[in-house]
Parts: structure tokens; sequence; C-alpha cells
């Protein structure tokens, strides 16, 4: 099968395409994989900058939508269903095999683009505001790049759980996607703090959503109302911020760490729990990753490096079939 694998560790122009083996593994769902979405960790993996370094060659790809091709006796799964899975890694290739909890039915309703576009994007989001961050109705929730993978999720899962949501940005065109996504306000990451102390009559929001961490992790903390709290995502903007803690007992505020990857490791039926509490959201139509470009698997360097230089708006996804 055709594949893309990365081959050196010096950035997304490392990838190359070229024939392997297809997968096989006792237990494991064989997937033929109609779209992989291309997420924020393969950029560092290309660098071996991820906290998981494989060493090359390697296939790049951790989340796919597509067909089951075989699947164990007892896995609930069966030939022809449509899936969305997480196999970690394998994803930028015409198939992959993954273990049966990490594969999570597709419900008729949403497309393979939009299911290839969920796993590890809305599973975290998940994870941070309802398990870490404990999210109730009618609060305000914050979102850092909010028209990224993270914060698309970030807005449409607090909607869905009936918060509403502030999102802050780059660009007035990030700003559009954010709107876009279900954002209830969009404002501009300089000067957010003033522009969200007066969206909420001074009183701030109920939760930060933090992808970007960096220069803007302090005014973050103060725009939190009390007992408020801020959940740690990721670093994009490149600095990991430090806290002064006497900032949160004044202020009766959290920093709460959102380590998804960390918490499910060695208990993978958690994802199916999680799944499942999604899927009356997806079959409603409430959770609609928002799109971007789609490359054949021939171009998949160029999915990587599109999200890698910050010019993606929307699911970038490589396509391995024509
Ligand atoms: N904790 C976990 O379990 C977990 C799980 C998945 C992902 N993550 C992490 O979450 C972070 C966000 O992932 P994502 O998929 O949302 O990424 P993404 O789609 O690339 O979005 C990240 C956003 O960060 C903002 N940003 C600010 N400074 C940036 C910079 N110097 N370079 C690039 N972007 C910058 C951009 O928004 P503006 O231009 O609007 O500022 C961008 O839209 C990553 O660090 C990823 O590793 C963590």
């Amino acid at each position: 099968m055709r594949a893309a694998r990365v081959t050196r560790l010096d950035g997304p122009a490392a990838i190359e395409v070229g024939d392997v083996p297809e997968p096989t593994g006792e237990g494991l769902v064989v997937v033929d994989v109609v779209a992989a979405g291309v997420t924020f960790p393969d950029t560092l993996l290309t660098r071996g900058q991820y906290q998981i370094k494989p060493p090359p060659p390697f296939i790049l790809g951790c989340e796919v939508a597509g067909v089951v091709r075989a699947a164990p006796a007892g896995s609930g799964l069966a030939e022809g269903d449509r899936v969305a899975a997480f196999p970690g890694f394998g994803g930028f290739a015409e198939t992959v095999a993954a273990e049966p909890n990490v594969v999570f039915p597709l419900p008729g309703t949403v497309s393979f683009e939009a299911g290839a576009a969920l796993p590890m994007n809305y599973l975290t989001v998940h994870f941070g505001l309802v398990r870490r961050g404990g999210l109730h109705p009618g609060e305000t929730v914050l979102v850092h790049g909010a028209a990224g993978g993270i914060g698309t999720a970030a807005i449409q899962l607090a909607k869905a759980y009936g918060a509403t949501v502030i999102a802050v940005v780059s660009t007035e065109e990030k700003a559009a996607v954010a709107r876009a996504a279900g954002a209830d306000d969009a404002v501009l990451a300089d000067g957010f703090l003033p522009a969200v102390k007066e969206r909420t009559g001074g009183r701030g929001v109920d939760i930060v959503v933090d992808p970007v961490g960096g220069d803007r992790f302090t005014d973050s903390l103060r725009s939190l109302a009390p007992e408020g709290r801020l959940l740690v995502i990721g670093f994009t903007g490149g600095e990991i911020p430090t806290v002064k803690v006497n900032r949160l007992l004044l202020n009766n505020i959290s920093v709460v760490g959102v380590g998804w990857g960390a918490f499910w490791h060695g208990r993978s039926e958690f994802l199916r729990e999680q799944w499942n509490d999604l899927l009356p959201l997806l079959s409603a139509g409430r959770l609609d990753p928002p799109l971007g470009r789609e490359y054949p698997l021939e171009d998949a360097a160029a999915a990587v490096a599109e999200l890698d230089e910050r010019r993606a708006t929307g699911k970038i996804l490589v396509k391995p079939r024509p």
C-alpha cells in the first residue's frame, strides 16, 4: 500500500510517500482509510519535538475515518462499518490497523472528512471541559487559538454544553472562522483582556481554554472570574508560561492541566466512553468541525506544512485514496 513516512527529523519536507507492507496484527481492527486528519503533534513529530519520539522511518497520521475491512470477534465492529479511529500512528496510509477501543462508530449523517477531524481535538476538549474543567451550563468560556483545531472543537463543545463562548484570535479572518464555528463573540489577541472584561460586565469568564500559552498567559489569569479555571492544553505560542501562585490564592482561581493522552494511555476504554458521550451531539449535528484543504497522500508534506506555517483555517485532511 501507499503511505507517507517521516524519514528524517527535519520538518514536514522530510515526509516521503512510498510503498510499504499492509498492517496486520492479532486482535486489531483493519480500516481502509478515506480521510486522515493533520494535527499539531504531526508537525512536532516531523522534528522529533513531540513527547513520543519514534525513530524514523515511521508512518505519520494519528486520526482517520474510513471503512472497516476486518474486525476481531467481540469487538462490536464488523466489515463495512463506517468508523473514525485514533490509531496514534499509521493514518497517512491506504490502510491502518488499530486496537478496537480506539475505533469508534461514525453516524451515517457525519462525513468521513468530518469524522477524521474529530478524535484528537474533540476528545481532548471533552476531557478538558467536562472532566478537568467541570463546565456547567450557563458559564462563560474564553477560547484562545479559536480558529484552530482545539479552538473550534472547544467552541462547539462548550456551546453544546450550554456555555457562552468568547473566541480569541490573531486576525479578523480567523474571527470569522470562530464565529462560523459557533462562537458568540470574537476578540483580537492583542488587547483581549479589556475586551473580555467589557463583554462580561467586568466579571470575567469561568473557563479559559488555552492551547497557546506564551506571553498572554498572565492576562488569561486576569480574565478569570472568581472560581474560574484555566485549562492548560498546549503551547503553540512557543513559551511555556510560569504562574505566581499568589494570583490563584488572591482571586480563588485554578490552573488545570489537561493531558488527554497521558490520562487514557493504559486505559483506552476511556476513549469509547468519551465517544459515547459525543455520539448524540454528532447525530444531532451539534459538532460539525470546520474543514480546510484536502491533500492527496502524495502531497502529505504540503498538508503538514500548511498547519506548521500557521496558514490553516479549518481542518487539513490527507486523502489516501483517489
Ligand atoms: N493537552 C493535550 O492533551 C493536547 C491534545 C491535542 C493537542 N494539544 C496541543 O494543543 C495545541 C493546539 O493544537 P491545535 O490542533 O489547535 O493547533 P492549530 O490548529 O495549529 O491552532 C493553534 C492556534 O494557536 C495560535 N497560535 C498562537 N501563536 C502561534 C504560533 N506561534 N504558531 C502557531 N499557532 C499559534 C493560532 O491562532 P491565532 O493565530 O488566532 O493566535 C492557531 O490557530 C498544540 O500545542 C497541540 O500539541 C494538546
